[in-house]
């Protein structure tokens, strides 16, 4: 399983791709708006720094206009994956700009029927939002074993991105369904670690270390 980070904090992203937990990255207007930065200019800091897809998002809602602003994206770096959301306008600009060969992120999917069409159209990989159907009492988690299972039926190429992560949980959970990558805030990422009994265990051995008088080094 792929780890992406779900953030445009490029202080954030070296210390986990530091530690060889990064992947990839995607980023959208709000975390762009949330680091205060220029688009083209932190995007191509992150480029810099992360080997792997680099999500950066189309703001336009017209095929044309998100095909021209793809374009633009897709030139800061060669890990660029142009973000589009998944409407009409956004599969025409999928389909157009994977035929020239960038790598396109549909975004906002919401739905199996929307992922078979982001597949249709050439998607490299789909943005289901786990987080936000679960914010209105629907089953997220459902939504990425559904699409799978789809996806395996009919061996479609695009990869499942499970993103809108909010818990180590949701990590787990579609990891076990099999998605391609999931995408995660550094914080949630940083979770994963956390267990009581390893912090408890930990400091019982250090207890009994001191009790010996030893020293490694
Ligand atoms: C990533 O590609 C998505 O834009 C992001 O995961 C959305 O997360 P949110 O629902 O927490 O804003």
């Amino acid at each position: 399983m792929k780890f992406f980070v779900d953030t445009a904090d490029t202080a954030a992203i070296r210390e986990l791709a530091d530690l060889g937990m990064v992947d990839g990255v995607t980023t959208n207007p709000s975390l762009i708006m949330k680091a205060g930065r220029d688009i083209l200019e932190v995007t191509k800091e992150i480029c810099d720094m992360i080997e792997g897809p680099v999500s950066a998002e189309v703001v336009a809602t017209e095929a044309k206009a998100m095909i021209s602003e793809g374009k633009k994206l897709a030139k800061i770096a060669p890990n660029i994956a142009v973000k589009v959301p998944l409407t009409w306008d956004g599969l025409t600009a999928c389909k157009a700009l994977t035929s020239e060969g960038h790598m396109v992120n549909v975004t906002l999917c919401f739905s199996a029927a929307q992922a078979i069409l982001a597949a249709k159209a050439g998607a490299t990989f789909v943005s289901p939002f786990l987080g936000r159907l679960d914010d209105i009492n629907l089953d997220g988690v459902q939504l990425i074993e559904d699409i799978r299972t789809i996806y395996d039926n009919y061996d479609f190429k695009t990869e499942i991105l499970a993103a809108s992560i909010r818990s180590v949980n949701h990590i787990t959970d579609v990891a076990r369904i099999g998605a391609d990558v999931a995408t995660v805030p550094p914080a949630v990422l940083k979770a994963m670690v956390a267990h009581p009994l390893t912090d408890k265990g930990l400091d019982a051995f250090l207890k009994d270390w001191a009790k010996t008088g030893q020293k490694i080094l």
